[in-house]
């Protein structure tokens, strides 16, 4: 890559894994962009291949069948694979960093020898905690869990949900016990099987290949045993995960302004008018260095954010900074890019154009930007009131 920024802590296996992820995405992923796009469907090869690889139990522990690698490597993962397509990113992301990790994080031994090495292997999950009238005010939630016997019933329904169509395993979060508010909202694993309805795909500006689905639950009955973390702990686990989820959304839009760049900038150098490279006039030239920078600084945050993670220290604020920005760049960056491009740059056939429509999600889910700034307010009047 031309520029991957000057930052060089990376692992010598950290290299390895982003050379082996950047391989795969530049030669089973990258034929599959446009069409997926069109179609607004996964090709479920790629699904097949990300599992195949290895990429989808990236922290899992090995006697759980997964690849044992650090936070870092997992966002290594979905950056490489942004630069190519957000969409198989994100898929990846919400799999890794989410679902996973909540099993890594807050599953019993049991649940986790039950449940990691089915996702490790070939089971795709979804993290179902937004619902219509939900989304910011995410713990106003209205699923609804009921206790019988060694069961739950669960009623209600999500909205906006991640590889939803594609998924087997669902951690949904329900309240138990509404008259605690959000500590009575509780985790639970169900799978398709159980009798989840699955609606029709949203049709979307953006990453239109990941499957955005609203989901039923009518009864759904879910075995006591299914509960992640205990009774009313799932308000928690919710924000601990999103906490370090949001720095993989900041290595998603790292990677779409990265691929973006990467593909206008060698064109302005071949691209002549007035005689000469279209590049080299100092209009473009800064306009191309200030991407330049902002894309450094998104890295710098984004990677930051992530070694705090993996070390244990204090990260939450770092993470939200992390996103808010590298979203702000993915939408400006990948916006130039158009530009620099012209009318070629306007046209589906570069590419260009779907990582500007891709980049808006960025500012959306896992928090909205201003959701992202009111954390990050937060630590600041802390620290200074
Ligand atoms: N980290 C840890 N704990 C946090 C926290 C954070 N960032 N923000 C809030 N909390 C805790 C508080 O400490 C408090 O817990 P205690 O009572 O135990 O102390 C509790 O949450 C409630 O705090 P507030 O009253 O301050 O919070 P709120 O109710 O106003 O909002 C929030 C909390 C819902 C977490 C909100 O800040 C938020 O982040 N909303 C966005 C929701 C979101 O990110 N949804 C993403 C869905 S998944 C997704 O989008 C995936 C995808 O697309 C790919
Ligand atoms: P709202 O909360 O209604 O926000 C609308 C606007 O109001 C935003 O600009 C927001 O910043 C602003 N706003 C709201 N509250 C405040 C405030 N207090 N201060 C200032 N401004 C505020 N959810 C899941 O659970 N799982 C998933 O897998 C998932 N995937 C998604 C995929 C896609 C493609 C999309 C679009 C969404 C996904 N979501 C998912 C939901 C996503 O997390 C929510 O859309 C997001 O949290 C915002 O909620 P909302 O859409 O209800 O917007």
């Amino acid at each position: 890559n031309a520029i991957i920024g000057s930052l060089d802590n990376f692992t010598d296996e950290e290299k390895m894994l982003r050379d082996a992820v950047q391989r795969f995405a530049v030669d089973v992923v990258a034929p599959k962009v446009r069409e997926m796009d069109e179609n607004e469907s996964m090709d479920p090869s790629i699904i097949k291949g990300l599992f195949d690889q290895g990429l989808m139990g990236i922290e899992t522990s090995a006697e759980h069948g997964g690849a044992e690698c650090s936070f870092t490597s997992a966002i290594i993962v979905i950056e490489e694979l942004a630069k190519i397509d957000p969409s198989v990113s994100v898929m990846c992301d919400v799999h890794n960093t989410l679902v996973n990790t909540i099993f890594r994080t807050y599953g019993t031994q049991e649940q986790q020898a039950k449940w990691l090495p089915q996702l490790a292997e070939s089971k795709l999950g979804s993290f179902c905690l937004s619902e219509t009238a939900s989304g910011s005010d995410a713990f106003a939630l209205q699923t609804r869990a009921k206790k019988d016997g060694d069961h739950y019933i669960i009623n209600g329904s999500k909205m906006w949900i991640t590889n939803s169509h594609e998924a087997e395993v669902f951690l949904i979060f329900a309240n138990v016990d509404p008259s605690k508010g959000y500590k009575g909202i509780t985790c639970f694993v169900a799978t398709k099987d159980m009798g989840i309805e699955i609606m029709k795909k949203e049709q979307k500006l953006g990453i239109r290949a990941s499957s955005t689905c609203t989901l039923n639950f009518d009864n759904l009955r879910v075995p006591a045993e299914n509960v992640i973390g205990g009774e009313g702990k799932g308000y928690k686990i919710a924000i601990e995960i999103l906490n370090e989820g949001r720095i993989g959304i900041a290595a998603q839009m790292l990677g779409l302004a990265q691929g973006a760049f990467d593909k206008a900038v060698p064109y302005t150098y071949q691209r002549q008018q007035f005689g000469q490279p279209i590049g080299t006039f100092q209009g473009m030239a800064f306009q191309i260095a200030r991407a330049a920078v902002e894309l450094e600084s998104a890295r710098l945050l984004t990677y930051n954010a992530a070694r705090l993670k993996e070390e244990g220290k204090p990260f939450t604020k770092e993470a939200a900074m992390a996103k808010y920005w590298a979203s702000q760049v993915a939408q400006s960056v990948s916006g130039q890019a158009i530009e620099w491009a012209g009318g070629v740059g306007f046209t589906r056939e570069t590419g260009i154009e779907k990582f500007w429509r891709d980049s808006k999600i960025g500012a959306i889910y896992e928090g909205t930007s201003n959701i992202q700034l009111q954390t990050i307010a937060k630590f600041i009047q802390k620290q200074y009131s």
